[in-house]
């Protein structure tokens, strides 16, 4: 599996035009084997959502129904088995069967004073008001002993029924992820996302913020990528920053750099400062066991999942890929590519990252996108040299970039890689090439 996010500063550059398309390119690629599904396009942009529009698709549920869900029923579910194992060991304590220094009890007493009351909704459920009316308490209680306080509120509630329902709500509360990826038969690949926006909603903007929320949200993601070969994500601009450990399982960053606007290229290459950033520190609080938050619990499961040799290994070797889009002539990718060394010279990181910063491609300023976008925004196979470029990413991609040139090279090596796309012969050889190197 391998997951490739495309990422840029800011609206407008054809983050969206290019991650469609390189679905589609990568989906033809890969070719028409016997497993169909291999490619899944993800919508990421969670204020205004625009692949389903675009390519005139729409899923039976979306990532609004998801955050409905998660929020609704399994942050829910969660909360009151929490607090039904609180209420079960506070009750024994209360009747005297154990005592204050009982384990458990120290447990559910830590739990009690540390919970997160934020996403609970008790009008959704019949002892709502009982467990409201226990965890007010809570700055009054500053020790064990004091619990015994709780005696009435604890008395309203029926544990066994409680129970009965916590275990109805249980079978129903989990996301089905087939219900959320929609396969188009026509392109050949997956789409998973939006529809509507989601952050546009009050109680979706405060989900957003809550790391417990946000680890479902995540989990649920893990989920669907591991269905998937490939996985394209279309990440809104300036990034997931409430999601960032998302970064985390991203095998591949593509920085869409639009070279038609001077402005808009400082802002990719900030972008592309911004992961190294990102990376370089985790990569040294991981090392140092000091992740904290929504950053340890999610790396914590990845380990579980994957071990831990690999994730440390898939951290190091993350890879920084660009592409150039709006391109008009090749003066402009000189520029882009002046600017990019000058800014990671006086960084004093262009030794360090040059070899680890590959071109994957160049999409022209093109009339035939602009047209498409009016209906679709899938151009792939409408134009033929259009097309062509699409297919240089994808077998950038599909090559693990062995076969594109990095910023250590040339001007010249990486502007004839980029033009010399129409000439399958040496793009075998290349892709040869590299394939018997990396053995
Ligand atoms: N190379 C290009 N040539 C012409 N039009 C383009 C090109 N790339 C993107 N566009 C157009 O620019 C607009 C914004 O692109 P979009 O992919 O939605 O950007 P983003 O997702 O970064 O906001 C769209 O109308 C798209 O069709
Ligand atoms: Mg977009």
């Amino acid at each position: 599996m391998s997951i490739i996010s495309v990422v840029g500063p800011k609206g407008g550059i054809g983050k969206t035009t290019l991650s469609i398309n390189t679905t589609a390119a990568l989906t033809r690629a890969l070719g028409s084997g016997q497993d169909l599904n291999r490619i899944c396009l993800v919508d990421l942009d969670l204020r205004l959502p625009t692949i389903t529009s675009l390519l005139d698709s729409h899923p039976t549920k979306t990532f609004y129904d998801l955050f409905e869900c998660l929020g609704k029923k399994v942050y829910q579910v969660d909360f009151l088995r929490t607090v039904f194992q609180t209420v079960t060991w506070f009750e024994s304590y209360i009747d005297g069967d154990i005592s204050a220094s009982h384990d458990k009890l120290v447990d559910a007493f830590n739990h009690y004073k540390s919970m997160n009351i934020g996403l609970f909704l008790s009008s959704e459920f019949k002892f709502g008001n009982a467990i409201e009316e226990m965890l007010i308490q809570r700055s009054e209680i500053k020790t064990l002993s004091q619990i015994k306080a709780l005696r009435p509120a604890i008395r309203k509630i029926d544990l066994k029924e409680y129970r009965r329902l916590l275990e109805k709500m249980d079978e129903t509360s989990s996301p089905v992820m087939e219900e959320y990826i929609n396969y188009i038969e026509e392109y050949g690949f997956s789409i998973i996302g939006g529809e509507v926006p989601i952050l546009g909603k009050r109680a979706h903007r405060k989900r957003i913020n809550e790391p417990e929320f946000l680890l479902r949200f995540l989990e649920f993601l893990d989920g669907v990528f591991q269905k998937f070969e490939y996985v394209i994500v279309d990440t809104p601009a300036g990034g997931v920053n409430h999601m960032s450990s998302l970064m985390n399982v991203i095998d591949q960053v593509l920085f869409v750099f639009d070279l038609s606007n001077t402005i808009a290229i400082n802002g990719s290459i900030d972008a592309l400062h911004s992961f190294i950033d990102y990376y370089e520190e985790f990569q040294t609080d991981y090392a140092k066991g000091q992740l904290t938050g929504l950053d340890r619990a999610h790396v914590n499961r990845i380990i579980a999942q994957k071990g831990k040799g690999d994730l440390y290994q898939a951290i190091k070797s993350k890879k920084l890929s660009i592409v150039f889009n709006r391109c008009q002539n090749n003066q402009e990718i000189e520029n882009a590519l002046k600017m990019m060394r000058d800014y990671l010279e006086t960084l004093d990181k262009f030794h360090q990252y040059k070899s680890r910063i590959h071109i994957v491609g160049m999409v022209p300023q093109h009339k035939v996108i602009n047209i498409t976008n009016n209906k679709k925004s899938l151009f792939y196979n409408m134009d033929i040299a259009l097309s062509d470029r699409m297919d240089l990413i994808a077998k950038s991609i599909l090559s693990d970039n062995a076969i594109c040139p990095t910023l250590a090279d040339s001007d010249k090596t990486i502007i004839s890689f980029l033009n010399k796309f129409k000439k399958p012969q040496l793009l075998d050889r290349l892709t040869k090439k590299a394939a018997s190197s990396a053995h």
